[in-house]
């Protein structure tokens, strides 16, 4: 079986859900607490064993290609004024991992962003990271939770877990059977489902890896749910002819595409947070005891 050693992240969205926040600054960069959301996803992706990412962005979106650029001046800066931790940081990101960009010209949909990628992925799978979705895991990293699905069966593969009702009604509704523990056999998934038409509410949440297939399913694909090119549409054709894996993986999930997402990153980051952690902490406590819950 092929090793995955190539990502996608698509990041062209328009994010009017985080309106006016994402009217200028890409939803992408959106800071839980001191580091971009798009910089978690690159650093999950180098962890996870991936040694090329693509990043797809669009007019408006040049300030993702400067943050994992070198900043000179910000560097000699720093250096003069003897901040070498920051320096070390700044220097780090610029050189995580080989990264490329490609423009997607008009916003048609996630199918349409991933297939601008087809040259990159010039003949291998490659792992797809939703440049909007922080996962966040102790243990292993949900990409590579995918990929070794990926290298052991052979099949595409979508990371999920199970949703609620009223969100499985926004997502995309997964036909599932267990193959053993976290590990599903997928044979159908249908995105934006109408209540009748729910087929589990495991949804699709933010990683998958995806066989060479995919693109000429791409191509074929036409405008679906919401008039996008939906990649859970090629993908469901994927799952009828050859199937695919379903992943229940270990990590937490954060939409940095929806308001309450962006507060819950921040929030549970912070509590953790190696310099603000203890502060925040007793910030928190304070505030929760001034709270009327009745
Ligand atoms: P979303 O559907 O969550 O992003 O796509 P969006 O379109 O920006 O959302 P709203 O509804 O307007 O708030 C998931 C990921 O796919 C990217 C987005 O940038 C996001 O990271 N995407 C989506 C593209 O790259 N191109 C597209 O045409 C659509």
């Amino acid at each position: 079986m092929q090793k995955v050693k190539k990502a996608i992240i698509p990041a062209a969205g328009l994010g009017t859900r985080v309106l006016p926040a994402t009217k200028a600054m890409p939803k992408e960069l959106l800071p839980i607490v001191d580091k971009p959301a798009i910089q978690y996803i690159v650093e999950e992706a180098v962890a996870s064993g991936i040694e090329d990412i693509l990043i797809i962005t669009s007019r408006g979106k040049d300030l993702i290609v400067d943050h994992f650029d070198r900043s000179p001046e910000l560097e000699s800066r720093l250096e003069k004024g003897g901040k070498l931790e920051a320096l070390e940081e700044v220097k780090r990101i610029a050189s995580l991992c080989n990264i490329s960009f490609i423009r997607q010209k008009e916003i048609l949909g996630l199918g349409h962003a991933v297939l601008q990628a087809k040259t990159f992925a010039g003949g291998d799978p490659v792992a797809v990271l939703y440049g909007d979705d922080v996962i966040m895991s102790e243990r292993k990293p949900v990409c590579r939770q995918l990929i070794d699905a990926y290298e052991t069966y052979g099949k595409g593969v979508v990371g999920v877990k199970e949703v609620s009702t009223e969100q499985i009604l926004k997502y995309c509704s997964l036909a599932v059977e267990k193959i053993k523990d976290n590990i599903y056999t997928c044979s159908d998934m249908i995105e934006k489902p109408r209540k009748e038409e729910i087929l589990s509410h495991f949804a699709i949440l933010g990683r998958c890896v995806l066989p060479p297939e995919i693109f000429q399913l791409l191509e074929e694909t036409q405008p679906g749910a919401g008039g996008e090119i939906q990649l859970t549409d090629a993908m469901a054709r994927l799952c009828r002819s050859e199937g695919m894996i379903a992943v229940d993986f270990d990590g937490k999930r954060y939409d940095m595409g929806n308001k309450l997402g962006i507060m819950e990153a921040a929030v549970e980051t912070a509590l953790r947070h190696p310099e603000i952690g203890k502060e925040f902490r007793d910030y928190l406590k304070n505030l929760v005891s001034s709270i009327d819950f009745s």
